[in-house]
């Protein structure tokens, strides 16, 4: 057992009672962030003058030999220590003797963790930010492709009315959108440095705080040492970020599922993004998006049990915020692998564009386009409703399409109806004139690909 502060006890912890406490086996990947606060903490005491120079050096030369001797595998960070910090300190210590009995002055664990925690995630954001931008440049290249790719648009998981490919991937791409600016606000609030915060009101050395947050790449010192060491907040926003990522990769993945079954066979996964079955020979499972679907939960949960964790926490530090770890740590890891592989999986999807416009043409998608039709020639909306409605039925007992009937055919439900009615049910035409902003006509879908090229590539 290592621990830092034996000197007020005068007994041994018990086994148990530390294995409880201890928080090493999870808060070890807090390792690298712990020693790139603690070089900006001793540079900074160097600076004030309250440790010297030459212990500032010894300190920073003992942190690059533990950091190396980690990342060599020479040193292992062990259950031997209570928590990284005491791993470090312990460490130190052995290395440079009393120097590093120095690093600590001025500082808690309290403030050291909630650094360590804040440096972490704020790296995370930045790797997840960078993810969900090629996430949506796969979006982007695909939309692009599919300007023209006819195929029809649900209600109720009902074929609606006629849309286009790029205008589907489009509503996810504004989606993914919100949720990389929401990264980005983040980023911003969270960016204010805890340490300096003592172990919650401050201290009585001549800290430079505004110092240490520069070294660190923050925009300033945490305004309020309570607030310092027991704000999460910045954690249950980034956990809530990811369970609405992971909502939008589900529902995408729900999609995915359902395009790619026997019924639907709207697209082809690629053969390296599923997986068979151990004894249905003909089966093609999409297993990546169905995880995908299934690990939402675990993301949510985590946002769940920190919500939970914080609400009934008085100031300032209590040790139940050790729990702000094992979960969130699950969370990032797993919302970073859903957004990797289900890129990878999307951008390898190849549609069966035949399958989607025929899909299109047997789901009466155009029954609007007839409607408005005969609006067009001056049968009020309502009447026009119910004759398509006839129509509908007709087609439905004959099996066809409403652009299978003959004009003859159609004149039997209004006179109205000419032949120029063909031109308006044709399904690429009742798309294309749809043009007003966000709707899925070849006009309006270039003039927002231009300016999504424009916005996204600056
Ligand atoms: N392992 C602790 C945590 O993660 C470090 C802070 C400990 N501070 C304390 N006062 N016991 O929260």
């Amino acid at each position: 057992m290592a621990q830092l502060w034996g000197g007020r006890f005068t007994k041994e912890t018990e086994q148990e009672v530390y294995d409880f406490n201890a928080s090493i086996t999870f808060d070890k990947r807090l390792f690298e962030c712990d020693v790139r606060g603690s070089r900006a903490h001793v540079r900074m005491l160097a600076k004030q003058g309250i440790i010297t120079e030459k212990d500032c050096e010894d300190i920073l030369r003992g942190l690059d030999g533990i950091e190396a001797d980690v990342a060599s595998g020479k040193l292992e960070i062990t259950t031997r220590y209570e928590d990284v910090h005491s791993f470090v300190e312990a460490n130190l210590i052995d290395r440079i003797g009393d120097a590093g009995k120095k690093m600590h002055t001025g500082r808690s664990r309290n403030d050291q963790v909630a650094l360590d925690m804040r440096l972490f995630v704020r790296d995370h954001v930045e790797s997840t930010t960078e993810q969900l931008s090629a996430l949506l440049e796969t979006l982007l290249g695909m939309m692009k492709e599919n300007i023209d790719t006819i195929m029809p648009g649900f209600t109720h998981l009902q074929k609606a009315q006629p849309v286009t490919l790029a205008h589907h991937l489009g509503a996810y791409f504004e989606m993914f959108k919100r949720d990389r600016e929401r990264l980005l606000s983040i980023r911003e609030r969270m960016n204010y440095c805890p340490l300096g915060s003592g172990a919650l009101a401050g201290t009585t050395y001549p800290l430079d705080r505004e110092f240490v947050a520069g070294e660190l790449s923050f925009t300033g010192p945490c305004a309020n040492s309570m607030d310092g060491v027991s704000d999460r907040d910045y954690l249950l926003e980034y956990l809530s970020a990811l369970s609405i990522i992971m909502m939008h990769l589900s529902r995408f993945s729900e999609e995915i599922i359902i395009w790619n079954s026997n019924e639907y066979r709207f697209i082809d996964l690629d053969d390296g993004y599923s997986t068979g079955s151990s004894i249905m020979p003909q089966k093609k499972n999409p297993d990546i998006a169905e995880l995908v679907r299934g690990k939402t939960g675990r993301v949510y949960g985590a946002l769940m049990s920190l919500l939970t964790t914080m609400k009934g926490l008085p100031l300032a530090y209590n040790k139940d915020m050790q729990e702000d770890k094992e979960l969130s740590f699950d969370a990032m890891d797993t919302a970073s692998a859903c957004i990797r592989l289900f890129t990878g999986m999307l951008s390898t999807t190849t549609f069966n564009k035949e399958r989607m416009a025929d899909s299109c043409r047997g789901g009466f998608t155009n029954a609007t386009d007839l409607a408005d039709y005969l609006v067009g020639k001056g049968v009020p909306f309502r009447d026009a409703h119910g004759i398509v409605g006839r129509v509908v039925i007709e087609c439905s007992e004959r099996g066809i399409a409403i652009d299978d009937l003959k004009l003859d055919e159609l004149k039997k439900y209004s006179e109205l109806i000419d032949a120029d009615v063909f031109e308006a049910i044709d399904l690429k035409n009742c798309v294309d004139r749809r043009n007003t902003d966000g709707a899925p006509g070849r006009e309006a879908m270039e003039r927002l690909l231009q300016k999504y090229y424009k916005d996204f590539t600056n």
